[in-house]
């Protein structure tokens, strides 16, 4: 009799990220997130790189490790549409509604979702939630505004803390801050995102509920299950 061990998350990460493979168009430009999970994808795009016309990238470490597989990286600017943004997520929910930004990308990962037809969600199942809120909720601050945004979280019951790196003030990709946010219980993640955009000084708030995933790959033990919301 033969024992199979389980499979790591990062298996499980590998997995999805070749199971994408399945939602890019042969001539496609294809849009492509941030994170470990989308590094996955990446190393599979590898696999097929010849059958798709470029692609559109959240982040400056997507735009790197893309290039260096051979793909061009256009600019958001220059597309109107594209047919797939495959990206992780830190959160989702059963609904398809996310918690995403712990990479700090969550601003340029909202732009390209926008422009996708269809957003694919590839993750592990351990970001499969019943409701939002235990992972820190992201969001993208001006720094002259952190402080009051911080007493607006307080106002809802959460607490914000500014993101660090090397004991510095975490600087994203356009060149602000990232509050994490615990002890929001997002029961309303479509109300929430709308109620935070309108705060002055918040760029981009981590709830992906009017930009939720049509489609979520999760990878589990019993292999890959599609989620269609
Ligand atoms: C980056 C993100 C990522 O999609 C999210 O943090 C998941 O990352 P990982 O695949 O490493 O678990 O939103 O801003």
């Amino acid at each position: 009799m033969t024992t199979s061990t389980p499979l790591t998350q990062d298996e499980l990460k590998a997995l999805v990220g070749q199971a994408a493979l399945r939602y890019i168009v042969p001539g496609d430009i294809v849009g492509v997130g941030t994170g470990s999970t989308v590094n996955k994808f990446i190393d599979a795009l590898a696999t097929v790189k010849d059958q798709v016309r470029g692609a559109v990238s959240s982040s400056v470490a997507s735009t790197e490790r893309l290039r260096a597989i051979g793909i061009a990286v256009l600019d958001a600017n220059e597309v109107e549409q594209l047919g797939v943004y495959i990206d992780g997520a830190d959160e989702i929910d059963g609904q398809g509604h996310m918690v995403k930004g712990g990479g700090a990308a969550l601003t340029r990962e909202k732009i390209v979702a926008a422009l996708a037809r269809q957003f694919v969600c590839i993750a592990d199942e351990s970001k499969l939630v019943d409701t939002l809120g235990r992972f820190p909720l992201p969001v993208e601050v001006i720094p002259m505004a952190t402080a009051h945004v911080a007493r607006r979280f307080a106002a809802l019951g959460g607490q914000a803390t500014l993101r660090l790196k090397d004991g510095q003030p975490l600087v994203t990709d356009n060149g602000q801050h990232i509050l994490d946010v615990t002890g929001l219980q997002i029961t309303d993640p479509l109300a929430l995102e709308s109620e935070i955009n309108q705060w002055p000084g918040v760029v981009t708030v981590g709830i992906f509920a009017h930009q939720k995933a049509q489609v979520c790959l999760l990878g589990t033990a019993q292999g890959v299950k599609t989620l269609n919301f």
